[in-house]
């Protein structure tokens, strides 16, 4: 099934099909009217690429680095929470299948493998992202694992002060661990190999937490622990405990890209959260130009949101990203067939780009610039 999978959109259909309607649905759905997230991919579409012609370029290179780290293809993993019961074989899947690409695997705070364990799974590069808690002792220890562990940098997501108000699963009841109510029966009929796997697996639960934190509701658990008062101060505190390579994740503002940069961020992730937090924010990839002029080179750029298709990823390069990366396409991959569904989708991304080089003219990632792209009228 997943060989007939040709793009992104394939693959988000073979995900629906497999997976319990209230996964999928948590994965594909986003904010209010999900506004932000249709504009995230659909702003790509108001910028076109200027190809060159007889340059000659029948051989590319698609590696770039990223916080001084090289990588064979300019996108990384953005970090996703709860990946087991999307499938059985959640994060270990995504971190697999990332090494194998070359590129950096971003395991989420809320992962249900823990960080030990991803650690140990893979030589590959591994950053681990942070939401803020109110115990400044449980920050710390995530960070002292995550180190311990060898992830190389730390990514604070800042875009989640509270969740978003992501109505499809609330329609959907949708809880971590899910809750059993006549309509998930109901489902979980209707999608019998990704519920066999779920009785059959192991519980799910967030595996960086302690084993005695009570199994509650995601939407519980996040709203008891974050901290939506972490200010520019704390994050100054943080970058201190942490002392390493750091990502500042969910930044779509000039002033706020450079306040990330004064307090110490090395990189910021021009983000909205693929729309599931504030549905009115603006698409990430309009935000970048602003924001490349703003800091310069004071600190490297990635852009996430909405990205489809490989020429998402050269408007963006160009535009001044230094990298970009992306949660659902990789997670239709993982819901519609495990590590398999992974591959796939950053085997798509990947056999495009080199093709889109080719058609663009440019032989290495590093002859992108501004002059490729035309911003529509
Ligand atoms: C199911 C799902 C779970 C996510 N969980 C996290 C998370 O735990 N931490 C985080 O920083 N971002 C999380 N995100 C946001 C992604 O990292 C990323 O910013 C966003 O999805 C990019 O948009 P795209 O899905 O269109 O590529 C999540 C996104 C999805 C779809």
């Amino acid at each position: 099934m997943l060989t007939h999978c040709h793009n992104i959109e394939d693959l988000r259909i073979a995900a629906r099909k497999r997976a319990h309607r209230m996964v999928f649905d948590y994965i594909d759905g986003a904010a209010d009217d999900e506004a932000a997230m249709r504009n995230n991919g659909h702003q790509f579409s108001g910028y076109d690429l200027v190809h060159r012609v007889l340059t000659g370029v029948d051989q590319v290179d698609t590696s770039t680095t990223l916080l001084g780290r090289k990588i064979d293809i300019p996108f990384i993993i953005s970090p996703s929470a709860g990946n087991r019961l999307f499938h059985t074989q959640g994060e270990r899947a995504v971190a697999r299948a990332a090494s194998e690409f070359g590129t950096i695997y971003s395991l989420s705070t809320l992962s249900t493998v823990s960080i030990e364990e991803i650690g140990r799974l893979t030589s590959g590069p591994k950053w681990f992202q942070l939401y803020v808690w109110k115990d400044r002792g449980l920050v710390k220890e995530m960070l002292a694992r995550a180190r311990m562990s060898g992830f190389e940098a730390l990514i604070l997501t800042v875009d989640m002060p509270i969740t978003g108000n992501r109505e499809r699963d609330l329609h959907n009841r949708f809880t971590i661990p899910p809750k059993i109510t006549p309509a998930q029966i109901w489902h979980a009929l209707r999608a019998p190999r990704w519920t066999a796997d779920y009785l059959m697996g192991p519980a799910i639960r967030y595996a960086n937490l302690s084993a005695d934190t009570p199994a509650i509701s995601l939407a519980a658990f996040v709203a008891g622990q974050l901290h939506a008062g972490f200010n520019w101060r704390d994050a100054e505190w943080l970058l201190g405990e942490w002392n390493g390579p750091s990502v500042i994740k969910g930044v779509v503002d000039t002033d706020d890209a450079a306040k990330a940069v004064s307090t110490g961020f090395n990189a910021i992730a021009i983000s909205n959260h693929g729309g599931r937090q504030l549905d009115a924010s603006p698409a990430p990839i309009d935000m970048l130009p602003p924001i490349a002029d703003k800091v310069g080179d004071a600190a490297e750029l990635i852009v996430d949101g909405g990205i489809r298709r490989s020429t998402d990823i050269l408007k963006s390069l160009a535009l001044g990203a230094r990298a970009v990366s992306f949660a659902r396409p990789y997670l239709y991959g993982l819901a519609a067939g495990g590590q398999q569904g992974v591959t796939r989708a950053l085997d798509l991304f990947t056999t495009s780009l080199r093709r889109d080089m080719v058609l663009l003219g440019v032989q290495s990632i590093s002859e992108l610039n501004r002059d490729f792209v035309r911003r529509r009228a």
